[in-house]
């Protein structure tokens, strides 16, 4: 602990006041380090970073296979510091701001319906529409067993299980017709084949019905890129923290709803007949 208080106040993270020995968390640092509800926190990272490491020897084969990792064949801590990192973002973001910001679909969601969530992981944003809309059924859907297992204890724990399934199944093969609303978080930028998924959710998707699709965003040049996390600008940082509304456009490099029209997803195929919509885009 006090080696990694050390690293912190080196890169002017944490303050050190040398006479008294001591450490201290300026507020907006306390949010990023210690305040797990804050939608700053950040050491769920720390895990992701830890699969980094010990994959490694995974990675180094598959690169000269010319083969690729799938997101379950990764080190287990991927998937636990990707619900820890998460999380926070959705739990402040999503029944607050994101669906809100989708046409019709908060009012529809207190009405009731069937929902959806592909790639769920183990299954916090499912859980939170859940705990939000107690009138809907909410199914979670990722390929990876080991996360359905989680996310039905996640459920369990929550108290929601009687209106939350979570089944092991592909993007594109996930049963039932007849969805009101079918989500994605962070998830089909990691599938094989993100066009064959996005064909069988407009299938499985009811007539005026919605896909929410949150994935982050980037600028196409790197120079639009920077975003000065780094220890050097933290008079952005703080101003950042200190106006928490503001903080889906930057803690999650700009994970974001597309609610402009500009959806960013291949056309299925004009032979598909299926009528459905996709966010305002209405595809
Ligand atoms: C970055 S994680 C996001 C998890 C969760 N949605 C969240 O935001 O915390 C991507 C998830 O997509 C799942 N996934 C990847 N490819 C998939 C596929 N073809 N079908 C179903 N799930 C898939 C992974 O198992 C993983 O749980």
């Amino acid at each position: 602990m006090r080696e990694w208080l050390a690293a912190q106040a080196a890169s002017g993270f944490i303050r050190f006041d040398a006479a008294a020995g001591k450490y201290q968390f300026e507020n907006e640092m306390a949010m990023c380090f210690v305040v797990e509800t804050s939608p700053a926190f950040i050491p769920g990272f720390r895990d992701c970073a830890e699969a980094m490491f010990r994959d490694l020897p995974k990675l180094e084969a598959a690169f000269r296979m010319g083969l690729g990792v799938g997101w379950h064949q990764h080190y287990p801590s991927l998937f636990k510091g990707t619900e820890r990192f998460f999380r926070p973002g959705y739990t402040v973001n999503l029944v607050s701001e994101w669906i809100p910001a989708l046409d019709g679909v908060e009012a529809k969601r207190k009405a009731g319906g069937q929902v959806a969530v592909v790639g769920c992981g183990h299954g916090a944003s499912t859980i939170l529409m859940a705990q939000a809309y107690p009138k809907a059924t909410f199914v979670g859907f990722d390929y990876d067993e080991s996360s359905i297992q989680r996310a039905r204890e996640a459920a369990h724990e929550a108290q929601v299980s009687d209106r939350v399934r979570f089944e092991v199944a592909t993007a594109k093969e996930y049963p039932g017709t007849g969805y009101n609303f079918v989500a994605f978080f962070d998830c089909l930028h990691d599938m094989r084949d993100p066009n064959g998924a996005a064909a069988h959710v407009i299938k499985s998707l009811k007539p005026d019905s919605t896909w929410l699709i949150v994935e982050p965003f980037a600028n196409d040049k790197l120079e639009d890129n920077r975003h000065g996390m780094r220890a050097d600008a933290q008079p952005s940082l703080k101003r950042h923290l200190l106006a928490p509304f503001e903080r889906s456009k930057f803690l999650r490099s700009g994970s974001s709803v597309r609610t402009d029209g500009a959806c960013q997803l291949p056309r299925p195929p004009a032979s598909d007949p299926t009528p459905a919509s996709c966010c305002r885009c209405q595809r």
